[in-house]
């Protein structure tokens, strides 16, 4: 695997591989690497010849009072990750030559960014959004790998990539839960003990709203008292939120017809959860 923090050197190896015609696929990342991120790097692998993997805390996307000085980065053991799962090239850049002084340009999606996550985290998608622009720009791959975990920035890059014409595939890859259910994040890393066992009322509170849509539900005020109902059992679980949208538009649904994304979110010690599932009635 090739570890580089330099752009022309992306830049370089990635043109070698086109001209070989070798299909380019990327994931970027925030370190912190974890099975989530390591299942996308597989996916990613088993569609095309080279995968290209960064790891970049993005300043811009973090609001004044987020995470943004103690988000983990444990490089050497991110290196092995990414190198078992089949990276061929991990970009770490630095900020300082990625944000070049001056820098200011800022890549919006509208409408989409302001609601659900957006709404609590003024700036956060745009701060998404005008990295990603920037990392493409630099690898210029073939596919670019999103996790399902979080559907809404998926959606947004979606977006972003059709309106700009950007010549890249996007796709995404399921959730990666923990054995209790719990969505794999390195945020998890904030838990403690009891806030982890906290932690899974997101998820267990999601399995009761999919169960209920299953079996004719289509309700979503009924839904969302029902998942706000098992959170009555988990007080660890402080400011939870619960929204049922349309999976396309993200607007609030008052009835499942179509397509849906079941969205979560909560803190839970210091930690903010988020969760989701999609859900198409037959
Ligand atoms: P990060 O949180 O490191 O996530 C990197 C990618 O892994 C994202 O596409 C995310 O959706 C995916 N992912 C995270 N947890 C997952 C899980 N449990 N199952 C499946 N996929 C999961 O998301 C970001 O970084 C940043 O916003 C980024 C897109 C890199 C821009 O800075």
């Amino acid at each position: 695997m090739i570890v580089t923090a330099r752009i022309p050197r992306v830049r370089r190896e990635v043109a070698r591989w086109r001209r070989r015609r070798d299909r380019v696929a990327f994931v970027p990342t925030m370190g912190a690497i974890h099975e989530g991120h390591l299942s996308l790097v597989r996916r990613a692998r088993a569609a095309a010849r080279r995968v290209v993997a960064s790891i970049f805390v993005n300043p811009l996307q973090f609001g004044p009072r987020d995470d943004y000085r103690r988000y983990p980065r444990p490089i050497a053991r991110d290196r092995r990750l990414l190198r078992g799962a089949g990276v061929d090239l991990l970009w770490e850049p630095a900020v300082a030559d990625f944000y070049l002084e001056g820098h200011s340009t800022r890549v919006t999606v509208r409408g989409l960014s302001e609601v659900l996550e957006g709404a609590s985290r003024p700036g956060h998608f745009e701060g998404v959004t005008t990295v990603v622009a920037k990392l493409l720009g630099v690898v210029q791959p073939d596919v670019l790998w999103l996790g399902q975990k979080d559907a809404q920035q998926a959606r947004i890059l979606e977006q972003m990539v059709a309106d700009l014409d950007l010549p890249v595939r996007v796709r995404r890859g399921a959730t990666v839960r923990e054995p209790d259910g719990l969505a794999v994040s390195s945020r998890n890393a904030y838990l403690g003990g009891e806030e982890r066992r906290q932690a899974v009322a997101l998820s267990r509170s999601l399995t009761t709203a999919a169960r209920l849509l299953r079996s004719g539900e289509r309700s979503s005020a009924q839904l969302k008292s029902a998942v706000r109902r098992v959170w009555r059992d988990y007080p660890g679980v402080l400011e939870g939120d619960v929204a049922i949208v349309d999976a396309h538009s993200l607007e609030p649904v008052r009835r499942v017809r179509r397509r849906v994304l079941v969205v979560v979110a909560a803190r839970v010690g210091s930690a903010r959860l988020i969760d989701n599932f999609e859900w198409e009635p037959r």
